[in-house]
């Protein structure tokens, strides 16, 4: 039996602006998704998906999870016509948008062949598998979420034509986070296509609002490296802003990104592909966390209390 994990992500900055190379800051959160691969006689697989999950979202990704296992399949060289496999999904990560929950799947399933097939998957290896997933779901991924699944941590994340460049960034002491879940389950392609067509629409627009976001992740790298929090959190709520502004966020988004910043949050904004999901406010302190965690769930969302830069 092989088995695997891929972490939890949640984007600090710029999602979205990070499938055009404008640099971007993700860190794990503290769940993850295991896979187990059990290798038997006959041929084809079976996947088995017992992660928890948020109403509706695995059958809304079904196909798009099929079509994901059968690409990583294919780039892995694994035989199914003389082996049947099954695939068993698990661990304490919420199968929901926003969370990674894609790529952490694919990179527990990298994991889990590479131990029961012997393939000696470096951390590299991997992440090109999880990468090859994520086309399933993602259509032109920047690799962000790959990334972040396989190496955890807190990243520095830029795309280069096609390089997948990454630096690991450090706090002084994590931090902790509120997710708050939408609960509405959001389609990545669409959202990303919507992006794209927008911005090939109205170059000029979106041209200045791509300058804005690589300055302010720039800015902002520089005051989580000397832990000012208070001025981490203006920028989370700038970046919202231009997320905003190129149509990723929703009304649901919003009134949790309010609330959460009503009830102290020192920022706050959407998290991942937008348009439902997750967003993420910045809570040092368990008390604050608490505060904030407390009044999502007051408001009838799930609400997810994390530490980020572990
Ligand atoms: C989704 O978690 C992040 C996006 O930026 C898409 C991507 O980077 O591939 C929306």
């Amino acid at each position: 039996m092989g088995r695997g994990v891929g972490f939890g992500k949640v984007i600090l900055f710029n999602e979205h602006f990070v499938v055009y190379g404008i640099p971007a800051v993700v860190s794990a959160v503290g769940a993850k998704t295991t896979a187990l691969v059990e290798r038997k006689s006959g041929s084809g697989y079976e996947l088995r998906d017992d992660r928890p999950e948020s109403p509706g979202y695995k059958a809304e990704k079904f196909q798009q999870q099929k079509e994901s296992l059968d690409i990583m399949l294919k780039f892995m060289n694994v035989d199914t016509q003389h082996h049947h496999y099954t695939i068993t999904l698990g661990g304490d990560l919420i199968a929901a948008s926003g969370v990674g929950a894609s790529a952490a799947s694919c990179a527990a399933i990298a994991r889990a062949f590479s131990e029961e097939l012997n393939l000696n998957f470096s951390d590299e290896s991997v992440n090109e598998v999880a990468y090859e997933g994520e086309k399933g779901y993602h259509g032109t991924p920047s690799g962000i979420d790959n990334t972040a699944a396989t190496y955890g941590g807190l990243i520095w994340y830029r795309r280069e034509g096609s390089a997948q460049r990454m630096e690991r960034m450090r706090l002084r002491k994590p931090v902790g986070v509120v997710m708050g879940n939408t609960g509405k389950v959001a389609d990545t392609k669409l959202v990303v296509g919507g992006v794209k067509e927008r911005k090939e629409r109205e170059p000029e627009k979106y041209g200045r609002l791509f300058q804005e976001a690589e300055q302010l992740v720039v800015n902002a790298r520089k005051q989580l490296e000397v832990f000012n929090l208070e001025k981490v959190g203006a920028y989370m709520n700038e970046n919202h802003r231009l997320l905003q502004e190129i149509g990723v966020s929703s009304p649901e988004l919003d009134a949790l990104v309010k609330l959460a910043r009503d009830t102290g949050a020192l920022g706050a904004k959407l998290t991942g592909t937008g348009r439902g999901g997750y967003m993420v406010a910045l809570t040092p302190g368990r008390e604050l966390q608490d505060r904030v965690a407390d009044e999502i769930e007051r408001h009838g969302s799930q609400a997810l209390r994390t530490l980020i830069g572990v």
